[in-house]
């Protein structure tokens, strides 16, 4: 085999879906050595408590420590051998790829310093994308930037996107399932269950953010439409996407608790909507619409017998109307969340970044760059 570039990999959040992407990436790192000469190889992990660093390469065994304590609810800072992290930007290496899982709105200037420093991004975290146009634009059509799983999860919703304008298409609307939580309350209406009753469940089941109201209020699906109007080269801004959140304002500010209490008051509004839909042969769904010119988040209600009407689960569907996919729009469907399927939507995105060869001088003294940005951060082992 050619002699072996190391790539080095920076890894902020270590939540459901940064550990799943550290166990993929543990999984298949060697056979993707064999078959592309290029060896990922984690040099900073971090969450919010703190960070571990090695600029030799993290070691297999300090990974899956990090997993296993993450697994138990303990943080990076309990390891003896972390640090804490008091700007990300101290953690930053040139030309590393850096992998953001957080769910953090404040790495967009950690990722522009990374990149400026010529690192590639590879996000799950829709926040840096979805930021006001002016600060995100540099991370679409960037050939160093990947963002896949930020719009449902592992499927190939963006790359379908670009694919779509590379070849000559012309993206007309874009309409999307796109929330596993919200699909699996509109599933529940639809089987009579009380609108109250089907948040307690999505709560306790833990599909839903904490404060179920992060899900209710639409902003997430919003988010995703805005990525994806951005990439079919729409330079769209968040207020051009109205959104229609599962619950009104004057439930905006309560305590977690008498938001729940105050759902049964909603309990009528939604059954008399789910009622008019089903005497319609309809059912409801949470659907984004999207052009050029804007777009609209909310509770629509479709025919039982389509392919929204079929949806189940946290089953995610998205269709692209387009100059050649004009009668029939071209869909993408399946499950759209779900750590497992996210991190590999994550791990196809590193993967992905190929021209590592063609950089082949970046990489072919890697540590000599770490070293120079050690900074205080101790060696993992
Ligand atoms: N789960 C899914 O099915 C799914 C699907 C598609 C996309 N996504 C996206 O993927 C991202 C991760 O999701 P998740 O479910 O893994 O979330 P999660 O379990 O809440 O994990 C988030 C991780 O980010 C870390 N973090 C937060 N702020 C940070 C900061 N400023 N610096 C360093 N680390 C920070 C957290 O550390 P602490 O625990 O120390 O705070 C935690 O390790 C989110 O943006 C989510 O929207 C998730």
């Amino acid at each position: 085999m050619n002699k072996v570039l190391s790539i080095p990999i920076i890894l902020i959040g270590v939540g459901n879906v940064g550990k799943a992407v550290l166990r993929q990436l543990l999984e298949i790192r060697h056979s993707f050595a064999e078959r592309s000469g290029c060896y990922l190889q984690p040099v900073c992990v971090a969450d919010s408590s703190g960070v571990v660093f090695d600029p030799d390469g993290i070691s297999e065994e300090t990974l899956q420590t990090i997993i296993r304590i993450r697994s138990r609810g303990q943080r990076i800072e309990s390891l003896p051998y972390a640090r804490r992290a008091t700007s990300l930007n101290d953690i930053l290496v040139p030309h590393a790829v850096i992998v953001d899982v957080t769910a953090s709105g404040e790495m967009l200037k950690v990722l522009r310093a990374g990149y400026d420093l010529g690192c590639r991004i590879v996000l799950a975290n829709k926040k840096p994308v979805a930021a006001r146009w002016s600060e995100a634009h540099w991370l679409y059509e960037n050939d160093n930037v990947r963002y896949e799983a930020t719009v449902g999860a592992g499927l190939p919703v963006i790359s379908t996107v670009r694919q779509l304008r590379e070849t000559g298409d012309r993206i007309l609307a874009i309409e999307g399932c796109m929330s596993g939580t919200l699909g699996f309350i509109c599933a529940e209406l639809e089987r009579g269950v009380p609108y109250s009753v089907a948040i307690r469940e999505a709560k306790s089941l833990g599909y839903t953010e904490p404060d179920p109201r992060d899900d209710l209020s639409g902003q997430d699906v919003a988010r995703k439409a805005l990525i994806l109007a951005r990439t079919a080269g729409w330079p769209l801004e968040s207020d051009a996407i109205e959104v229609e959140p599962l619950y009104p304002d004057s439930l905006a500010s309560l305590s977690i608790e008498d938001f729940m209490d105050a759902t049964t008051r909603l309990d009528s509004v939604y059954s008399s909507e789910n009622h008019e839909a089903q005497a319609k042969g309809h059912v409801l769904r949470y659907i984004a619409r999207v052009n050029s010119t804007g777009g609209k988040v909310g509770l629509v209600s479709v025919p039982r017998d389509s392919a929204w009407g079929a949806l189940r689960g946290s089953a995610n569907y998205i269709a692209f109307t387009t100059t050649r996919y004009d009668a029939i729009p071209l869909a993408v469907s399946g499950p759209g969340a779900g750590a497992e399927v996210t991190a590999a939507g994550v791990l196809s995105d590193i993967l992905s970044l190929q021209n590592y060869y063609e950089q082949k001088e970046k990489y072919e003294h890697p540590n000599h760059e770490v070293r120079r940005n050690l900074g205080g951060f101790y060696r993992s082992n």
